[in-house]
């Protein structure tokens, strides 16, 4: 008998389960939602944006009333904060920045398109990726932009944000960009971050991307581009902590999900890693791109990842962790449960080959470290494969843990692994060589079986430590 005891820090919602378990006992899902920042926070000043002469015809352009409007709106960020009402109507607009304790309200049948003439202003390099992550120099800035704030809200009543990104798309095919695309909403150095209850559309590049940001809920939002649509993932924490994605609807052309912490020799000397993710109740679909992938610009490390109730259909790949000789950096605790996948070619891919790097400075000695990877409770039908598991070599991927996974695979070898080192139960059909030692007690150090013992119900968590005993 081996029981667990947590340590955690008092602030915290953690329900702790003592675990007594001869062999592996296995939680219940929670289900309270994020619960990090107050959206019912009252803002004592509030405007409509039609107070500042916008034409909501989906032609004219709105970009300086909306910069207008939150400029007035600054003088009240000390006094309470305040609230930017958009209501029903087509507001075409360039970038804009938000402000500290601003809640930016799109009613319903409210229409935020970004415009798509050619006046779109620059913004440095995100420090860590040490140029635009798809060419070298400054970055095309997001359409909702913010730096350096506290208490942010961006929600209302399903109103939509449309990136209008197919002039940006065909750019990108016929290789006429001169700077990296534009997200749809970037969020730097920030804390107190709420994006929530409305719909995203066609993003020109990445949806929404926190990057060196603390406490962000990202909560009951819809996000959608093309299935072929290049390189517009959902949803990309980057260099950030405390985040939590749960309730969404996302479907794009490339990763629904996808957990980054800066690129090779930059991410390394920038050294900000993202931890603490709770990622739940996704529903997902793509046909390039994974569901949800780590990587693989991972170089200031990722950790404590916890990942529940995703089903994911008709789609390529369903979790992904992507990196390469030269990110160094590393990916330990991270715990994925209870994925369905009706429709899925691949369930899990390694890739430790994912060899694009910023420039020729970077360190191929800079090995990532990639340990203590659990997946519990998988299924899925019509799987062409079930995992395609390639570390690196001299640089195995180790503590990789599958426990009850059954998967319906219509191929002959559903496994194809190298470089990987683990440990499974109940894994059907049968893993390969390198995982298919059963998880004894004696391994359960290696595994990261956390979660199983110390449920994280809210992120505010700081689990310190968990310690095993007689
Ligand atoms: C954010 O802070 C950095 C570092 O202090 C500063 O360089 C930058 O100008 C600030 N940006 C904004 C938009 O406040
Ligand atoms: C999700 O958002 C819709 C509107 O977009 C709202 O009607 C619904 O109540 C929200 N659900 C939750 C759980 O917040
Ligand atoms: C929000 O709007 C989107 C797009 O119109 C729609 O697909 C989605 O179902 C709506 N969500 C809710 C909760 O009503
Ligand atoms: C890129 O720059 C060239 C030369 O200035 C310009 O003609 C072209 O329109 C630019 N392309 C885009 C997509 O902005
Ligand atoms: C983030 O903000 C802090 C405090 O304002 C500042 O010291 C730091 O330089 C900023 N970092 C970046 C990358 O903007
Ligand atoms: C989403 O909308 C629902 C219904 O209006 C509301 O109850 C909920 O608090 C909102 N959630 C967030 C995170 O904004
Ligand atoms: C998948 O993405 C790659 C790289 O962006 C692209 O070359 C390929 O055409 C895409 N495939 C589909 C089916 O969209
Ligand atoms: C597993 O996830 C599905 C959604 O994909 C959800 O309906 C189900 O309740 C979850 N199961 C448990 C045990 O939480
Ligand atoms: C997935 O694709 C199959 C075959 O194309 C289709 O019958 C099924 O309805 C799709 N599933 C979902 C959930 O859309
Ligand atoms: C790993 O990713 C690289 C870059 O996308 C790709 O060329 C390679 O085929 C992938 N390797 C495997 C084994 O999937
Ligand atoms: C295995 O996972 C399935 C769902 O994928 C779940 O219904 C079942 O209870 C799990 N078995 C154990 C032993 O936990
Ligand atoms: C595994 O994949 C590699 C590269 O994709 C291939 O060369 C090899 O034959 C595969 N091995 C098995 C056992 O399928």
């Amino acid at each position: 008998m081996v029981s667990s005891v947590c340590i955690f820090s008092q602030l915290v919602d953690v329900l702790l389960v003592l675990a007594f378990f001869s062999h592996i006992t296995w939680a219940v899902s929670g289900s309270s939602p994020c619960k990090q920042t107050d959206v019912g926070v009252i803002r004592p000043h509030s405007v409509t944006i039609t107070e500042f002469g916008t034409v909501g015809d989906g032609v004219t352009l709105n970009t300086k009333a909306f910069q207008n409007a939150i400029f007035y709106l600054n003088s009240f960020a000390d006094k309470g904060g305040a609230k930017l009402f958009v209501p029903a109507g087509r507001w075409l607009t360039g970038s804009f920045n938000l402000i500290s304790h601003l809640t930016l309200w799109l009613d319903k049948d409210a229409l935020s398109l970004f415009h798509t003439s050619d006046d779109w202003p620059l913004v440095d390099p995100v420090p860590s990726y040490g140029r635009g992550r798809e060419l070298p120099g400054a970055r095309h800035q997001s359409l909702i932009y913010g730096r350096n704030l506290t208490d942010v809200i961006i929600t209302g009543d399903n109103g939509t944000i449309d990136g209008q990104g197919s002039v940006w798309w065909n750019w990108f095919r016929s290789k006429t960009l001169n700077y990296t695309r534009p997200h749809l909403v970037e969020l730097m150095n920030s804390t107190g971050v709420v994006i929530s209850n409305l719909t995203f559309l066609n993003s020109p590049f990445w949806n929404i991307h926190p990057v060196y940001c603390s406490r962000v809920t990202v909560q009951n939002v819809t996000i959608m581009a093309p299935l072929d649509s290049p390189n517009t993932d959902g949803v990309d924490p980057d260099s950030s902590d405390d985040v939590c994605i749960e309730d969404c609807y996302i479907s794009t052309g490339d990763d629904l999900i996808s957990i980054k912490s800066g690129w090779d020799e930059y991410g390394i000397s920038f050294a900000r890693p993202s931890t603490n993710i709770v990622i739940r109740r996704i529903i997902g679909h793509n046909r390039n791109g994974s569901g949800i992938a780590i990587g693989s610009e991972m170089s200031g490390g990722v950790s404590e990842i916890y990942a529940e109730d995703i089903f994911l259909f008709n789609s390529s790949t369903a979790i992904k962790i992507k990196t390469a000789r030269g990110r160094g950096g590393y990916v330990r605790n991270i715990y994925i449960s209870n994925v369905t996948l009706p429709g899925v070619d691949t369930a899990i891919i390694f890739n430790g080959s994912f060899s694009q790097h910023p420039d020729e400075f970077y360190d191929p000695n800079a090995l990532p470290v990639i340990e203590r990877i659990t997946f519990k409770d998988v299924t899925g039908d019509s799987i062409k494969v079930a995992g395609l598991l390639n570390g690196i070599e001299g640089d195995s991927f180790r503590h990789v843990c599958l426990l009850n996974i059954t998967l319906s695979v219509t191929t002959e070898s559903p496994w194809n692994c190298s470089n990987v080192q683990g440990y499974s139960d109940l894994v059907s059909p049968k893993t390969c060589e390198p995982l298919k030692e059963s998880i004894n007690p004696k391994y359960y150090s290696d595994c990261y079986l956390l979660p199983v013992i110390c449920r994280v119900q809210v992120i505010k968590t700081k689990v310190l430590g968990c310690f095993r005993g007689k």
